[in-house]
């Protein structure tokens, strides 16, 4: 396959569909060129039958050498407001639109890049595979790129922060800044209107699902 080929994650499903199955046929999935310069596969991790879903961009750095999602610095921004919701990561699903890094490496850096539509919707077969096992009640995207993988088209964060949305197969979807976009270069009153933002949507989540175990469907 050639790097400009970017045919899909879609033959790469496991034929039996659990959480775990996915997990591991991810790993050899090669459904667009970012596997080729990635360290691994970075999958959705949490409760599996979450009330909440988070979907992010693109493991970072850290979790290309992890295998985590969401372990780095703007991890650590989601799990404060995750904390100041008054929900429980453990409670949560927490994935991401594209499960490979995506970075150039330079003399002396390696640079985070964007993952592009294509890759986008390669990846979006995992996605679809999680939300279909997790059946949240509710997804919570995080970033311009998550919005564009769950809704099916672009849309400008920041006009859309009160409004319920859809996502392309009719779930509640609520859309909101990406964590990382509080560590930029910003006036703190911007990069704490972005945290407040996050942790908004959050809350509203937490209090449009179930009364009584935050972030996941009570036990039977
Ligand atoms: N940024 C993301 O979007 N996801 C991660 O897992 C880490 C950083
Ligand atoms: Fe497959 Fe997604 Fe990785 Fe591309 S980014 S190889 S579609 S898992």
């Amino acid at each position: 396959m050639s790097r400009s080929d970017y045919p899909s994650a879609h033959p790469f499903l496991p034929q039996e569909k659990s959480l775990d199955n996915l997990a591991e046929a991810a790993a050899g999935c090669q459904g667009c060129p970012l596997y080729q310069d990635a360290t691994q596969v970075v999958f959705g991790e949490g409760h599996g039958e979450a009330d909440i879903m988070l979907v992010g961009e693109q493991p970072g750095v850290r979790e290309d050498r992890t295998g985590e999602p969401f372990v780095g610095p703007a991890g650590k921004v989601l799990d404060q407001a995750i904390g100041e919701a008054g929900l429980h990561r453990g409670d949560l699903y927490i994935t991401n639109a594209v499960k490979h890094f995506k970075a150039e490496t330079t003399e002396d850096r390696v640079n985070e890049i964007k993952p592009n539509v294509s890759e986008i919707t390669a990846c979006r077969p995992w996605l679809e595979q999680e939300m279909e096992q997790v059946q949240p009640e509710i997804i919570v995207a995080l970033g311009a790129v998550a919005a564009r993988s769950l809704i099916g088209q672009a849309i400008a964060i920041g006009e859309t922060l009160d409004e319920w949305m859809q996502t392309a197969e009719g779930r509640d979807l609520l859309v909101t800044y990406h964590p990382s976009a509080t560590l930029r270069s910003i006036a703190e009153a911007d990069q704490d209107r972005i945290f407040d933002a996050i942790t908004a949507a959050l809350v509203r989540a937490r209090e449009t699902v179930t009364p009584t175990r935050p972030g996941a469907r009570p036990q039977a």
